[in-house]
């Protein structure tokens, strides 16, 4: 057996172990102190008033939504944000109590029942929604009315009623029985550009919906707008609240923005080498032989693949860190294992952890470095990583 081999008659799969879980292949690490720190960062650009909502729909962006929301929320964050009623649910189940608002949309009376029954808060973005709501709510014996947030499209373009139409929206859904409207917002198309002028523009739209309701005499609720572009450009775009998902983690929304606070990537992706092998030259490596080799080569085979979430089109253009030193990918990545150059690394055994993304020594690959290569963003690099990937919290909470 292998020195990091569990012995199977007693290894139980836990969810939570100390750094390098003995029986994983692979696995994604959540560092828990850097999302405390990211909380903590982001607050100092905030004023009191302005609460912070993390977005931890996506499973947190794959870095595991119940553990992110217990952190965030002892570190700062008082609302939390999903984009699905099952995500909602899963965090209720796990005893959080915050008040959770369900980004997405949800239709159907089955759906309503759910929110109401789960204490969620739900996105209303036009008047028909509003209206089924309504009258589901009126069926079933709700004490309190259902705490409702207006979504006004002022150029996204997604869900949302029109910011033209913001009046007569807001002037039904406060007439209509078993409804409070807990907050009105809207959702920027172009934030992290470093050209403000179509997030000015729906800004002003938005200012202008706002103003025109404040002159029919309503009370305005909560008013929220930024994501974390917004949150990291501009505090006249921080309202009530903003909604913050990617700097959470520790990435930026784009290089222009870095500079505005330091953030801590949360997460990495690690595996083990499985076996070490000297090929010959002319020897081709993996499928379709898309690499051969033109000199004799250590390779090491390592556990994980495109099944766990790196993606194949990375295939010959990936680097992994070994002992702090960069191993470049050969060949193509295959469902569950890839191969990397080890020439250079001596004495390397099975076992030996290979770190895909993040920190080793000195060297880092960041979730932007996979992006740039793929022509992507950095969102759906986290939101890759899938479950057969177990998430190992590190870290202080
Ligand atoms: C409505 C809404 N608000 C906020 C966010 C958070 O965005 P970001 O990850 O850029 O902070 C999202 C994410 O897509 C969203 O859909």
């Amino acid at each position: 057996m292998l020195s990091w081999e569990p012995d199977l008659r007693t290894a139980s799969i836990q969810r939570e172990v100390p750094r390098e879980p003995l029986c994983e292949r692979a696995w994604v690490e959540v560092d828990l102190s850097a999302l405390a720190y990211n909380i903590r960062q982001l607050k100092s650009l905030l004023a009191p008033k302005t609460a912070l909502m993390a977005v931890v729909k996506a499973d947190a962006y794959g870095h595991g939504a119940v553990t992110v929301a217990e952190t965030v929320l002892q570190h700062g964050a008082t609302w939390l944000g999903v984009a699905t009623i099952p995500e909602g649910i899963a965090l209720r189940e796990a005893g959080i109590e915050a008040p959770i608002l369900v980004l997405g949309a949800t239709y159907s009376p089955e759906q309503i029942r759910a929110i109401a029954h789960w204490q969620l808060q739900a996105t209303l973005g036009s008047p028909k929604q509003a209206l089924v709501f309504s009258e589901t709510l009126s069926d079933m014996s709700q004490p309190q009315p259902l705490p409702v947030h207006i979504k006004l499209d002022t150029g996204m373009s997604r869900l949302g009623t029109p910011w033209q139409q913001a009046i007569a929206f807001v002037q039904l859904v406060e007439r209509l029985p078993h409804l409070k409207i807990a907050s009105i917002y809207s959702h920027l198309a172009t934030a992290d550009s470093p050209d403000p002028t179509i997030m000015r523009l729906q800004q002003e739209r938005f200012e202008a919906a706002i103003a025109q309701l404040q002159a029919t005499g309503i009370a305005l609720p909560r008013l929220h707008l930024a994501n974390s572009a917004a949150t990291l450009t501009d505090a006249n775009l921080h309202y009530d609240l903003v909604r913050v998902g990617l700097a959470m983690y520790g990435l930026y929304p784009a290089p222009h923005l870095q500079t505005v606070v330091d953030l801590k990537p949360a997460l990495q992706v690690k595996a083990r080498v499985t076996q070490v092998k000297t090929i010959q030259p002319g020897t081709g490596v993996s499928y379709s032989h898309k690499f051969v080799a033109d000199r004799e080569m250590t390779i090491a085979v390592v556990g994980i693949g495109y099944a766990d979430g790196v993606p194949r089109n990375l295939s010959n253009q990936l680097t992994g860190l070994i002992r702090g030193r960069r191993v470049r990918q050969l060949g193509a990545v295959t469902m569950d294992q890839l191969m990397v150059d080890v020439t250079d690394i001596p004495h390397l055994e099975a076992g030996e952890v290979v770190t895909l993304l993040g920190q080793d020594g000195r060297d880092r690959i960041t979730a932007d470095d996979w992006a740039t290569t793929l022509g992507t963003i950095s969102w759906e690099i986290l939101c890759g990583f899938k479950h057969r990937l177990p998430r190992v919290a590190v870290g202080q909470s």
